[in-house]
């Protein structure tokens, strides 16, 4: 009989290595299914990380708030790598056994979806399925303030935004620009000494929002390495609507601001 390492008893990997199942011979596809799944994963892991710096924020520890955000843009950067090997796989090994992946899409993935309704993206596309098919997940995070909901109403506790800006209930709604949040980044910026805290949190979410772009765009940029101007297999016109979604920024108001600066 094999002895039962405790590694291999404790992260349950016997039972991690059954989960792949890949439906054709094609060399590609076993590789493909792998790092999907690490990205699954590590989605789940940024999540983690927001997740706390959410509950930090909310109970005013913003240093907690900065750590846990930094441990997610780190988390980030791995995510992004995994485009790498991804791209060892060429566009006809893809075509091989594209066809076995019926529908499926990592537009899908509840993990994703979550992370996105963490940090503020709610469109209302996304908000109006989850209300139709109501799964529990994304219900539960579309009841909570967004990332960004919370820092800004942290922000208005320090005097730094009107209270009037503060972004209230209900939550299960897209942010809109504003030009108030626009005006209290913008001051803080301009002294920095003045307001330390604020600004290592600004600086520690521009980070996230930024590495967030960066796997979005190395995303667009495999799908035009593997699909060029096809469809995708959730549905939609793929690069193209990939192109649509890389407008978005997080925390849109971090952004803008800087024009002013
Ligand atoms: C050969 C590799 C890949 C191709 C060609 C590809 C293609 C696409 C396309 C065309 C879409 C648009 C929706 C659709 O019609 O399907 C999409 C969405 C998406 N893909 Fe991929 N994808 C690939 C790998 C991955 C991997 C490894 C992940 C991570 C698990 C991933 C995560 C996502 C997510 C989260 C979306 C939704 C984006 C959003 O809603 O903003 N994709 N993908």
């Amino acid at each position: 009989m094999t002895p039962a390492f405790e590694y291999v008893t404790y992260g349950r990997m016997d039972e991690l290595h059954q989960l792949q199942s890949p439906r054709t011979g094609a060399r590609a596809e076993l590789n493909f299914i792998l790092l999907s799944q690490a990205e699954e994963l590590l989605f789940r892991a940024v999540g983690d990380d927001l997740h706390t710096a959410r509950e930090a924020l909310g109970g005013d520890r913003v240093e907690d708030a900065c750590a846990a955000l930094a441990r997610a843009a780190r988390t980030q950067r791995a995510l992004l790598a995994c485009w790498e090997p991804m791209n060892g796989m060429t566009a006809d090994e893809f075509v091989a056994f594209r066809e076995v992946l019926k529908n499926a899409s990592g537009e899908q993935s509840v993990t994703y979806r979550s992370l996105e309704f963490l940090l503020g993206n709610r469109p209302e596309r996304h908000v109006g399925t989850v209300r139709r098919e109501g799964t529990p997940l994304l219900a539960e995070e579309l009841g909570r303030p967004s990332l960004y909901d919370t820092a800004l109403v942290w922000l208005a506790g320090r005097g730094c935004l009107d209270p009037s800006a503060t972004p209230r209930a209900p939550w299960a709604r897209q942010h809109e620009l504003r030009a108030e949040i626009e005006d209290a980044w913008l001051e803080i910026y301009r002294d920095p000494g003045t307001h330390p805290q604020e600004f290592r949190l600004a600086e520690g979410l521009l980070e996230v929002a930024y590495q967030f772009s960066l796997w979005r765009a190395a995303h667009l940029l495999v799908v035009e390495r593997m699909l060029g101007g096809k469809g995708g297999t959730g549905g939609t016109d793929g690069a193209s609507w990939l192109r649509v979604i890389n407008e978005h920024r997080f925390f849109p108001e971090l952004w803008t601001f800087r024009t002013r600066l």
